[in-house]
Formats: C-alpha cells, sequence, structure tokens
C-alpha cells in the first residue's frame, strides 16, 4: 500500500498541471480569518449539509477557527490540510502539552492521533537541570521562575534516571507529535476525499440525503478516472526504476570513497517543523529546507532507531553500511538521501506518511 501511494504521489507532482479547481456552492466554502473552511468542515452557522457530520467549526471574533471534541473541550484550528486530510490544532492558551494532562479523548470525534509516543515529564527546580539534554523538550507554558516542566520520551528513561531523582515525576502520557506554535495533527478517519482533493476535485455530499460522497470537478478534458490511474503507476514505475539505479550507482561510488566511517553519526539538528498551509501543498521544498533535515550516516552496525527500517521505500534497497540517509524530522522516517532530496524536491510530504513538515527556524 504505501509503495503505491509512493507512485502516486510522485505521479501527481507531474500531472497536477493538468488538473483544475473548480468551484461549486455545495461545499460552502466559507472564510474564517484568513482559513477556507469548506466539506467536509462547516460552520455552525450554515446548513448541515454544507458538511459532514460532526465536522462544526465555530469562528470567533471573524478569526478564531475553534473546534470542539466532546470530550476535550475547545481548540484552536490553525490549519486545515484538505490535501492530507488532516487537520492542526492547538491549545488556546497555547499550552498543548497541558490538554494531554487533562487527557486527549478523540472517542466520538472522525479524527484520530498519529505517531503516539509515551512521554515522562518531570517537574524539576531550575537549579537541577543540565543546559543541553538531548530529545528533551522544555514545556515552557508550565514551567515558573523557580521550576521548569520538562518531558522526554518514556523509552529513554534511563539515561534521564538521575533527574528523575531530583525532579518530581509528574506524569507519563501517550502523546502524539506536537509543536508548541502549531499543535498537534489529527487526520481525518473520514470521510473518503483523500483521491478526490489529490486529483484536484471537490468532495461532497452525492445527494440531499444520506452520507455517501462524490467528487466533482478535478482532471480536465475527461479523462476517465482508471486511465489516470494507469497513467500514474506507469509513471510511477519508471520513475522508482530510475531512482533505484541512481541508488544502485551512489552505493558504487559510496563503496569506493568512503570506507572509515563505522559509526551511526547524527551531522545536523533536528529541524522544527510546521504546517503547510493549502496553498502550499503540491509544491516541493526549496534546497535549503531539505538541507536542514538531519543525515545520518549509517555505520557498520547499520542500526536504525526503528529496526524494521532497513529498506529505503522510495528505491527499494536496503541500507547498507557508509550510507548517507536523511529523516524527516516530524515523523522520524528514513530514507537515503540521493533518494528523499529527489522526492521532496517534487513534494513536500513524507512519502510513507504523507505528513508535511517544513523548515523554518526555531521558535523562540
Ligand atoms: C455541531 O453540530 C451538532 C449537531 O448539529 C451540535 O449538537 C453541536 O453543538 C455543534 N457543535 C458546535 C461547536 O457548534
Ligand atoms: C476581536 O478582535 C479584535 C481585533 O483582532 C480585538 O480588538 C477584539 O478585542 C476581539 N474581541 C473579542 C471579543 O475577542
Ligand atoms: C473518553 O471519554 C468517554 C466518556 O467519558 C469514555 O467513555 C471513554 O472510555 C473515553 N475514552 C478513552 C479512550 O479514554
Ligand atoms: C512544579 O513544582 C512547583 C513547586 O516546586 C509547583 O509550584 C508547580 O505547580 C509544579 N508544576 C507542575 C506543573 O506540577
Amino acid at each position: 500500500m504505501a509503495l503505491f501511494q509512493i507512485f502516486f504521489f510522485v505521479v501527481f507532482s507531474f500531472i497536477s498541471p493538468l488538473v483544475q479547481s473548480s468551484t461549486s456552492t455545495e461545499i460552502c466554502p466559507v472564510f474564517c480569518g484568513d482559513k477556507l473552511i469548506r466539506f467536509p468542515f462547516r460552520l455552525s452557522n450554515q446548513p448541515d449539509r454544507c458538511g459532514y457530520p460532526r465536522f462544526n467549526l465555530t469562528c470567533k471574533n471573524q478569526t478564531k477557527t475553534i473546534l470542539t471534541l466532546p470530550f476535550s473541550g475547545e481548540f484552536i484550528v490553525e490549519n486545515i490540510d484538505y490535501l492530507y486530510q488532516s487537520i492542526w490544532i492547538n491549545d488556546p492558551d497555547y499550552c498543548i502539552p497541558r490538554r494531554f494532562f487533562k487527557g486527549l479523548n478523540l472517542s466520538g470525534t472522525p479524527f484520530e492521533a498519529q505517531d503516539l509516543e509515551s512521554y515522562v515529564f518531570l517537574n524539576c527546580s531550575n537549579g537541577a537541570i543540565p543546559k543541553q539534554l538531548p530529545q528533551v523538550r522544555y514545556i515552557s507554558c508550565l514551567s515558573g521562575e523557580t521550576f521548569s516542566v520538562i518531558a522526554f520520551p518514556a523509552n529513554r528513561l534511563d539515561e534521564y534516571r538521575s533527574l528523575s531523582w531530583t525532579c518530581m515525576n509528574i506524569g507519563k502520557v501517550l502523546v502524539p507529535a506536537w509543536d508548541p506554535n502549531y499543535g498537534m495533527r489529527l487526520r481525518l478517519k473520514e470521510p473518503d476525499c483523500l483521491y478526490c482533493e489529490i486529483g484536484g476535485g471537490n468532495c461532497m455530499f452525492k445527494s440531499d440525503t444520506g452520507l455517501d460522497i462524490r467528487c466533482s470537478g478535478g482532471f480536465r478534458s475527461g479523462i476517465p478516472r482508471s486511465a489516470i490511474f494507469g497513467i500514474s503507476f506507469g509513471v510511477g514505475i519508471f520513475l522508482i526504476c530510475v531512482l533505484r539505479l541512481v541508488c544502485h550507482l551512489r552505493r558504487k561510488a559510496n563503496n569506493i570513497y568512503n570506507d572509515y566511517q563505522h559509526h551511526n553519526l547524527e551531522i545536523s539538528g533536528p529541524a522544527v517543523v510546521r504546517p503547510r498551509s493549502a496553498t502550499d501543498d503540491a509544491k516541493g521544498l526549496d534546497g535549503p529546507s531539505i538541507e536542514a533535515y538531519p543525515i545520518t550516516l549509517l555505520g557498520e552496525s547499520r542500526r536504525l532507531p526503528r529496526p524494521s527500517d532497513n529498506t529505503c521505500s522510495i528505491c527499494l534497497c536496503e541500507y547498507q553500511a557508509n550510507e548517507k540517509l536523511r529523516t524527516i524530522p516530524d515523523c522520524k522516517h528514513y530514507f537515503h538521501a540521493i533518494c528523499i532530496d529527489e522526492w521532496l524536491k517534487l513534494n513536500a510530504a513524507c512519502p510513507i506518511c504523507r505528513n508535511t513538515p517544513q523548515t523554518s527556524t526555531p521558535a523562540a
């Protein structure tokens, strides 16, 4: 399945110029501040049929878009990514970790959190924390003048054992990937509008009743959808073959020139990610943004944080010692640098999980 998505996304970058957007009244587009709200979302004061059930938002003071979750309360909507079918929501006080503590309960919502990871939160008096700790997140919104709240992945508890003696453990919480400025990303579980959005169409209800959806507009000149899929597949396979060849040549070159690296070595630091707006969607990243993603030189052990990741999903080559891998900071998926760099130039989304991180200057 992941492979098919890759074909499709590579190809989408090629055929997107063929695509046109149709405007429609059935999807009731409306703005709240600078945010476009349209199907499957609607504003609560619009007719029910403008949106899918449970996708109603409110617009406060004509600027703030609010999502109300039945068991977790109100959140500010930072971004709706229609193409990748996800929504970024934040705490109205910009303290998303506080919401994790209250318990994020998504039952009864059409959303799901992804990449959940268990974090340990500690409350330390300021003198107790060394300046630079890898993988530690400083939670400024929960900290005070004399104490700081920090969090780190629970699977690294051993490394921070000494901290847990001097700090107060205030909880272990399952949290999705989050960013203090942009909150967290939730994926839409329904309706199934992905392929419609990819094709540049408008997803909407099929008729005046029921929950069936259809896609209006999209690919120009009436090319049948099956043909588009066929073309996509063909071009996709061709590209994969080219990338595969490049990987192969690259590996040969590596073997000749590069035989002294024995350890995995993180060369550049993690980048801060921000969600992309709907207008960025089909675009790739520029060189400096790609370069900001961390590079790892694979050592002889070829060990990666996730043992299942031993093959690059783009070229399907197994990783070899001394190869240069690049990580997408948000989702921590690894690829050959040479493969993902080409990919990111066309499409900023991670080919595996479709996260669409983009580098920006670290937030203060
Ligand atoms: C969303 O719509 C449902 C049913 O139409 C309603 O019960 C709920 O209060 C609405 N939520 C908001 C935030 O307006
Ligand atoms: C609405 O927004 C304006 C300008 O952004 C601000 O001055 C005003 O205080 C806001 N009103 C409320 C009720 O939040
Ligand atoms: C979410 O809250 C509801 C109502 O309090 C509860 O029934 C349900 O078990 C909770 N779900 C989770 C995953 O905690
Ligand atoms: C952290 O500890 C301080 C006192 O040491 C306390 O005042 C503060 O409320 C604690 N913060 C949290 C989030 O537990």
